[in-house]
């Protein structure tokens, strides 16, 4: 039995995230929890013939705990999206507290899942979760992950547009963060093999760092990413559980995780990014979660700017996030 739970079910991501997943054969019970319409997406998406058994609930009679109870993977959408001129740590005033809340909810109803978190400012939200966690003793830096695959999946769009390979066969690293200057893709690293000159290093850089912005402005005031977010979200969901209900192995994913997690590799990534204590670098993932945190490789000098440019803002979210749970009394 392996079910999942999408927390915010019923917003521009939640919808077509749980489509994604109600396709998903490994999924045998799919739990959409939201503070509205979770039931009639609950209903709706029930009528595919797949084996996943779906289920809708509100805040009322439990509802969290009920969603959450037995599960295996949760993933969080819950929370308010940007609008043009917003920078994602604007919607840390409002995200925070319900991240925090349902992170309660997790650690009271179901400790061991893996946590997949799309909520934004992700550069907080994951501390916050995980602080949350640790103050219920029930903290596995193995099993928390903050989604960037969104940066991945536009990483190798946007260079395949340059380089004319097949956008699906092209893998860029994507590290750091989930915010403009703290998203640091390593075009040297791009498989398959392309050397881009110079200033299209420059553009791409830039494009891959604000994609999300060309989507905010484009939908100028009607929300952020929402379908891309399923299926990239999606994505990442589906090697979580290839890993860890299938025992695939050799799956890499990058992901903004805890650097904490004994002998798999973070302590050396800490050492490369100056003490932080979160960052997005490639995962390799197993039947337990986290099986290896890969170290960063060689960064050309222009990415070891951005990588100097990164630090401080990452360090400044992380704290953040961090203080929002050690300073609550
Ligand atoms: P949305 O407003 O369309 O949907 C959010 C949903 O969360 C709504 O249905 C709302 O009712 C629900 N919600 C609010 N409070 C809740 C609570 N306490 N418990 C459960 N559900 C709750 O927003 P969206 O476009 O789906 O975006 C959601 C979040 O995802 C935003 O913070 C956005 O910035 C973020 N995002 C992250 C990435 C990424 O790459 N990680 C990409 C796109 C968007
Ligand atoms: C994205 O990268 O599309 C998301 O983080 C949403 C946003 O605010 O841009």
């Amino acid at each position: 039995m392996v079910k999942a739970v999408v927390l915010g079910a019923a917003g521009g991501i939640g919808q077509p995230l749980s489509l994604l997943l109600k396709l998903n054969d490994a999924i045998t019970e799919l739990a959409l929890y939201d503070i509205v319409n979770s039931p009639g997406v609950a209903a709706d998406l029930s009528h595919i013939n797949t084996p996943a058994k779906v289920t809708g609930y509100l805040p009322p009679n439990d509802g969290l705990k009920n969603a959450l109870t037995n599960a295996h993977l949760i993933v969080i959408p819950a929370g308010v999206p940007r609008k043009p001129g917003m920078s994602r740590d604007d919607l840390f005033k409002i995200n925070a507290g319900i991240v925090r809340d349902l992170a309660t909810g997790i650690a009271n109803y179901s400790p061991d899942a893996y946590v997949l978190v799309i909520s934004n400012p992700v550069n907080s939200t994951v501390p916050i979760i995980a602080e949350v966690l640790k103050k219920h003793g029930v903290f596995n830096a193995k099993k928390v992950f903050g989604v960037t695959t969104l940066d991945i999946v536009r990483a190798s769009t946007f260079t395949s547009s340059v380089s004319r390979a097949d956008p699906r066969e092209v893998r860029v690293p994507v590290v750091g963060g989930h915010s403009g200057v703290t998203i640091i893709p390593l075009l040297s690293q791009i498989s398959p093999p392309h050397t881009f000159n110079q200033e299209e290093i420059e553009s791409l850089t830039k494009r891959i760092q604000f994609g999300g912005d060309e989507v905010v402005k484009a939908k100028d005031g009607a929300g952020s990413a929402t379908l891309s977010m399923a299926q990239a979200g999606a994505r990442f969901a589906t090697s979580i559980l290839n890993a860890t209900v299938k025992g695939e192995s050799g799956i890499v994913e990058p992901s903004y995780v805890c650097l904490d997690a004994d002998g798999v590799g973070g302590k050396q990534v800490r050492i490369a990014v100056n003490g932080l204590s979160y960052f997005s670098s490639n995962i390799e993932l197993g039947k337990n979660g986290i099986e290896k945190i890969h170290p960063l490789g060689d960064l050309s000098e222009y990415e070891n700017k951005l990588l100097e440019a990164a630090i401080p803002e990452l360090r400044t979210n992380i704290n953040k996030g961090v203080s929002f749970i050690t300073d609550e009394s």
